[in-house]
């Protein structure tokens, strides 16, 4: 049976099926038509909602997307609506009350997504600057009334501060009680034929797989969503993962041990520590909904070209632990990539942990040029990893998304790169040798010509910022320098 709190309700469900989604349920199923439909694939915010689940026994709340978000993936959880913000004497919350005095708002269909997505920055980050407001509101499109009022209203709910007093820091508790008594065991659940199985740990999740080799695994649900919402394709059996603490940890010794699990989010204290510098690539991936749901491991087993981890954990060194009921197989990370649309993946295995070496020395940088800033994916993504001593290239490892049915390393740059000297006439030699390594197509992103210069001008980027000068970073033209 599935069961969860949905505001103050506890609900439990005996028929559910893998491929139903939480927004339906709300809208249809429970008549809470506060939390709107305008794309159903992630990338407008109307849909949002809050999410409440217990991470390690500790209660972590965080907008996602409820039009991607499979109901069977909220048992144990609890999911806070607009409508659970009102006031008991049914008044406008703090949040819904700045964003009316800040005139932040038109034809309104966007505006609860807006609120849920304030809520949840007031409530985790009380003390957010302008870049938590704008990177909090990344998941959110407004048509109409513009953003400078809406970040407005932003600015001043949080000045007003009063956390503290808010309902579900008030009921913190309560609902951590209640949530840890959901918690245990295999849930498994149907509508017909559409099937759900939530294993009770990666032990059970690795039996299941062996039981249904052919299932999909479904972790943060923001690719395998859109199979469902976009391309209504059936899932069925669905065998889901993202509740799995044993694969949301994250362990720092000689080397960096991720378990797939992990969602962005989560990785952000890992990202900010040991790689500050790709960090701001890091928060360009999706919107914060996204963020809050997709993993590590969904953005690696998708084997998506334009996958934008791949390029920087390649970049980095990593491997990956791969598990087939009690076997476990390690390979390095570029192998798992064998062609457009295959991965050395067999049926019944999984992705259980991405292993990093630790950076030493070395000089990072990750780079993503795509139409938008944010909530896009890219057209061409790269990383870099490069060790220098005594003013020569010891190391260079060098990946590319975008430019190759996979992910890819540029094997003629980086042996452009690899011995000679620290200069910008190598790194310059270096985007003149990426043209060899790459036969990049044209789609709607970009033209073939296009990819082929950013991918020579990210070169010259990293060298610009690590000489440290003071020019600005400027982009060759498509017909070249
Ligand atoms: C609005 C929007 C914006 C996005 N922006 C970006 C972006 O900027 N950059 C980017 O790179 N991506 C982006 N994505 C794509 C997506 O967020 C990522 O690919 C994400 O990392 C997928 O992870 P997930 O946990 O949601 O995977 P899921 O959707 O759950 O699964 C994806 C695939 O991986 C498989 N899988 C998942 N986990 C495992 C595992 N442990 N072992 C084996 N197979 C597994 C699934 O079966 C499925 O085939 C965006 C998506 C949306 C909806
Ligand atoms: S409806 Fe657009 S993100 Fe969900
Ligand atoms: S107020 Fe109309 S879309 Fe935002």
């Amino acid at each position: 049976m599935l069961q969860f709190l949905l505001n103050d309700d506890e609900i439990r469900l005996t028929e559910c099926g893998a491929s139903d989604t939480l927004l339906d349920f709300l809208r249809i199923g429970r008549r809470l038509t506060g939390t709107k439909e305008g794309c159903a694939e992630g990338d407008c915010g109307a849909c949002t909602v809050m999410l409440g689940r217990l991470h390690d026994g500790r209660l972590v709340y965080e907008p996602v997307n409820a039009c991607i978000r499979f109901l069977a993936s909220c048992h144990g959880c609890h999911v806070v609506t607009v409508e659970h913000l009102r006031d008991p004497d049914g008044g406008l919350h703090a949040v819904q009350r700045a964003m009316v005095d800040h005139h932040a708002s038109q034809c309104g269909f966007c505006t609860p997504g807006f609120v849920m997505a304030l809520y949840g920055l007031w409530m985790t980050n009380p003390d957010a600057d302008m870049t938590a407001i704008e990177t909090a509101l990344q998941g959110n499109l407004c048509r109409c009334t513009g953003y400078a009022p809406i970040v407005r209203a932003a600015q001043a709910v949080l000045a007003a501060g009063g956390q503290a007093g808010d309902r579900i820091a008030r009921e913190r508790d309560e609902v951590t009680a209640r949530l840890a008594a959901m918690q245990g065991g295999r849930v498994e659940v149907a509508r017909g034929d559409d099937r759900a199985i939530l294993p009770a740990d990666v032990d059970d999740l690795a039996a299941v797989l062996v039981e249904h080799p052919d299932a999909t695994i479904v972790a943060g649900a923001t690719d395998v969503g859109l199979w469902v919402t976009k391309f209504l394709r059936p899932i069925s059996p669905a065998v889901f993962i993202g509740h799995l603490d044993g694969l949301k940890r994250i362990d720092v010794g000689d080397d960096i041990r991720i378990g797939a699990g992990v969602t962005y989010t989560e990785a952000v204290p890992l990202i900010e520590s040991e790689f500050p510098e790709v960090s701001d690539y890091w928060h360009r991936i999706g919107g914060w909904q996204v963020r809050n749901m997709g993993t590590i491991g969904g953005n690696i087993a998708n084997g998506s070209p334009i996958g934008e981890s791949p390029p920087l954990m390649i970049a980095l060194g990593a491997r990956l632990v791969l598990r087939h009921g009690d076997t476990r197989r390690e390979i390095a990370l570029e192998d798992f990539f064998i062609a457009y649309g295959q991965q050395d993946r067999r049926p019944g295995e999984f992705v259980e942990t991405v292993i990093l070496p630790r950076r030493g020395n070395a000089l990072v940088a990750a780079y993503k040029i795509s139409k938008r800033q944010s909530a896009d994916i890219s057209a061409v993504a790269a990383g870099f990893r490069i060790e220098v001593a005594g003013g020569v290239i010891t190391s260079a490892r060098v990946a590319f998304g975008g430019m190759a049915g996979t992910p890819k390393r540029a094997a003629a740059a980086e042996a452009a790169l690899t011995g000679a000297p620290f200069s910008a006439e190598t790194f310059a030699a270096a985007g003149e040798a990426v043209q060899d390594d790459f036969q990049p197509l044209g789609d709607w992103r970009a033209s073939a010509d296009y990819r082929r210069a950013i991918a020579r001008n990210f070169f010259r980027r990293f060298w610009l910022e690590q000489a440290g000068g003071d020019q600005p970073v400027r982009l060759a033209r498509v017909a070249g320098d």
